[in-house]
């Protein structure tokens, strides 16, 4: 049995977050019975709720809470309770953004996979979307144009002028490059560089040293695709990718794209890792907070973050795969949220969804 054994610090967050999250922690309970191991799980304030409580959305505690764990198990921040902060005191820019910074995520992993059961949640037609796909969009998430510098405002004239700098240095590119190429050896073997190399300079440099990353990985097959085509090809034909490598930028639009088209947003995860196991793993639907306190969110974006957690951070892959197989053997079975019920489909909240995932892990280990 693995020895696993660390601190998760738990950061629910707002909207669905908390709710989702004490589902997800059942989960959690009934995998560290089945497999045998112990975490200690620690909850910690982000988002609006800490900007409630102590008025920052990331205070400092909770950093001292992160650099002290083996992993972040985050839920969601942000709501319309916020919006009205100025841009750089709001949760989404003044907690996510400065995680990412302080811990070095560069890498944000989004594997956007439709289920055949759910194909008909799809927003894209029947047989297009007929053979399933997966795609996996890996994300540079600490440079381009979130982080570059000059970034500011300044008075013009009788108006203003806004910057925001594009820049990327060789070392980014490769370490997020070496990331992709290692996740597409276990899986078609395919890397699509999207870029703008017809227009920006940051994205000839992309290209140079992607091939020559490319050349030192001979199983895996590299193509470039421009931003705007990549964009077009995710609704035209998605089960033509394989893994999307992406500046920040690009990453964050094509990743919601990528997501929509599986028609399940509540169910896709996402990891943000740096140099060593450390990592940040959150649902990619965000705080949905049009149905937050109402017990009827999708749990299984937060419970399928916890297996990448334990798989990346703990390297317990038995139990990340013993979770995924209960999340889809519950698919299978019909169970579904309001999310991923089909309409005249019957659905069930929250809590009862986990349950069921809890379930399978605990009656079934390893199997669905
Ligand atoms: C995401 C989000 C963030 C981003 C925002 C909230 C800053 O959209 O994680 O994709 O743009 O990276
Ligand atoms: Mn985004």
């Amino acid at each position: 049995m693995a020895e696993v054994k660390g601190r998760v610090a738990v950061l629910s967050g707002d909207g669905i977050g908390p709710e989702v999250m004490d589902a997800t922690l059942t989960v959690a309970e009934a995998i560290q019975n089945t497999h045998g191991f112990k975490i200690e799980w620690k909850q910690g304030l982000v988002g609006g709720a800490a900007i409630d409580a102590q008025g920052k959305a990331l205070p400092a505690e909770t950093v001292e809470l992160c650099k002290s764990s083996t992993a972040v198990l985050f839920g969601s921040v942000g709501g319309p309770k916020w919006e009205s902060l100025p841009p750089n005191e709001q949760p989404e820019r003044a907690a996510l953004l400065p995680l990412r910074k302080i811990f070095g995520l560069y890498a944000n992993l989004r594997p956007a996979v439709l289920y055949p059961e759910l194909a008909g949640g799809s927003p894209l037609r029947a047989d297009r979307v007929a053979g399933g796909f997966d795609v996996l969009v890996v994300r540079e998430l600490t440079g381009g144009l979130y982080f570059g510098q000059p970034k500011e405002t300044v008075k013009k004239g009788a108006g203003e002028r806004a910057v925001d700098t594009m820049v990327y240095e060789t070392h980014e590119i490769e370490r997020i490059t070496e990331v992709a190429f290692r996740a597409a050896a276990g899986r078609k073997k395919r890397v699509t560089l999207v870029d703008k190399a017809n227009v920006l300079e940051t994205s000839l440099l992309w290209r140079k040293t992607v091939k020559a990353i490319a050349a030192r990985h001979p199983a895996i097959t590299l193509d470039f695709m421009y931003v705007d085509h990549a964009a077009m090809q995710l609704v035209r034909d998605p089960g033509r990718f394989d893994v999307l490598l992406c500046e920040n930028l690009f990453g964050d639009i094509l990743s919601d794209e990528a997501a929509a088209v599986t028609g399940s947003l509540g169910m896709l995860p996402s990891a943000s890792l740096g140099q060593g196991s450390f990592g940040l793993y959150e649902p990619a639907g965000g705080s949905a907070p049009d149905i937050a306190g109402k017990g009827t969110a999708n749990p299984i974006a937060q419970i399928l973050s916890l297996a990448m957690m334990l798989e990346i951070s703990f390297g317990h892959r038995a139990a990340a795969d013993s979770i995924r197989a209960a999340v889809a053997g519950a698919i299978r079975e019909g169970w579904r949220t309001g999310d991923i019920a089909a309409p005249g489909e019957k659905s069930v909240g929250t809590t009862a969804m986990a349950g069921e995932i809890a379930d399978r892990v605990a009656s079934r280990p390893g199997r669905s």
